[in-house]
C-alpha cells in the first residue's frame, strides 16, 4: 500500500485522487505482464493506462469492452494514435455488455480486471452501468482472476444509480471469504458523494 501512494502523482492526486491511486495499483500489479482487461472502456483514457503499462511485456494481452461502439472506436483512435502498431496488435476491442465478460476469447486467467462505473463523460447519460449487470460481471470476474489477480473499482455515488451501485458492490464485496480475498474501499470522507475505489485482490 505504501508503495502504491508513493507512486502517485502529486499533481493528479489533487485533482483526481481516485484514479491517480487506481493507476498506481496497476503499475504495481502489473509488472510482470499478463492478460488485463478494461470492462468500460468509454473514451478509452484508463485502456490507453493499462496499454502503456502492460504492452512493453511481449506476450501480453489487453481486452476492452464497452455497450456504445462509438466508445470502442475512441478508444480505437485514441490507442492507435498514441502507441506503436505491434502494441496495438495485442489489443481487441469487443462490444458486449460485461455481464458477459465470460464469453471473451481469453487465452488464459486475466490478472487485472478494471471497471470505471457510470456513464460516458460528454456522452449519453442513460446509458449507464446499472447495479445487476455490474454485479454479475464482479462474481464472473472473481471467478476469472489468475491466482494474485485483482479487479478495479470506480464508482460515482454523486448520482442515484451510481450511489445504489456502490453499496449492492460494497454487500457483495464483504460476503468474499477473507481467507482469498483482499478488499479495500478508498473514499475521500472531507468531499461529499466523491468517487471511490474498490480494490480487490486474491
Ligand atoms: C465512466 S465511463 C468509462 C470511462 C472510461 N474508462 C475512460 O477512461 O474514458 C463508463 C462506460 O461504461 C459503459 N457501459 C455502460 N454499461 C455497460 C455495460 N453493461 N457493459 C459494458 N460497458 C458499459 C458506458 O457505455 C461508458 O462508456
Amino acid at each position: 500500500m505504501l508503495s502504491v501512494l508513493k507512486s502517485m502523482n502529486r499533481m493528479e492526486k489533487r485533482h483526481s485522487p481516485h484514479l491517480s491511486l487506481a493507476h498506481a495499483y496497476w503499475k504495481e500489479l502489473l509488472c510482470a505482464g499478463g492478460i488485463a482487461i478494461d470492462a468500460t472502456c468509454g473514451n478509452g483514457h484508463d485502456t490507453m493506462i493499462l496499454a502503456e503499462l502492460l504492452l512493453t511485456y511481449p506476450e501480453s494481452l489487453l481486452f476492452g469492452l464497452d455497450v456504445q461502439q462509438s466508445a470502442l472506436n475512441k478508444t480505437s483512435a485514441l490507442l492507435q494514435s498514441a502507441i506503436p502498431a505491434s502494441h496495438f496488435a495485442r489489443v481487441s476491442l469487443h462490444q458486449l455488455c460485461h455481464g458477459n465478460i465470460d464469453r471473451l476469447p481469453l487465452p488464459a486467467s486475466p490478472r487485472l480486471i478494471v471497471y470505471n462505473l457510470g456513464y460516458l463523460p460528454g456522452g449519453d447519460k442513460t446509458i449507464t452501468t446499472q447495479t445487476p449487470t455490474t454485479l454479475q460481471s464482479l462474481q464472473k470476474a472473481a471467478d476469472l482472476l489468475a491466482p494474485h489477480g485483482a479487479i478495479s473499482v470506480t464508482c460515482y455515488p454523486g448520482h442515484l444509480e451510481g450511489e445504489k451501485e456502490e453499496s449492492a458492490i460494497l454487500n457483495w464485496a464483504r460476503q468474499l471469504p477473507h481467507a482469498k480475498w483482499q478488499i479495500c474501499h478508498h473514499r475521500w470522507v472531507n468531499r461529499q458523494a466523491s468517487p471511490s475505489l474498490f480494490w480487490i485482490y486474491c
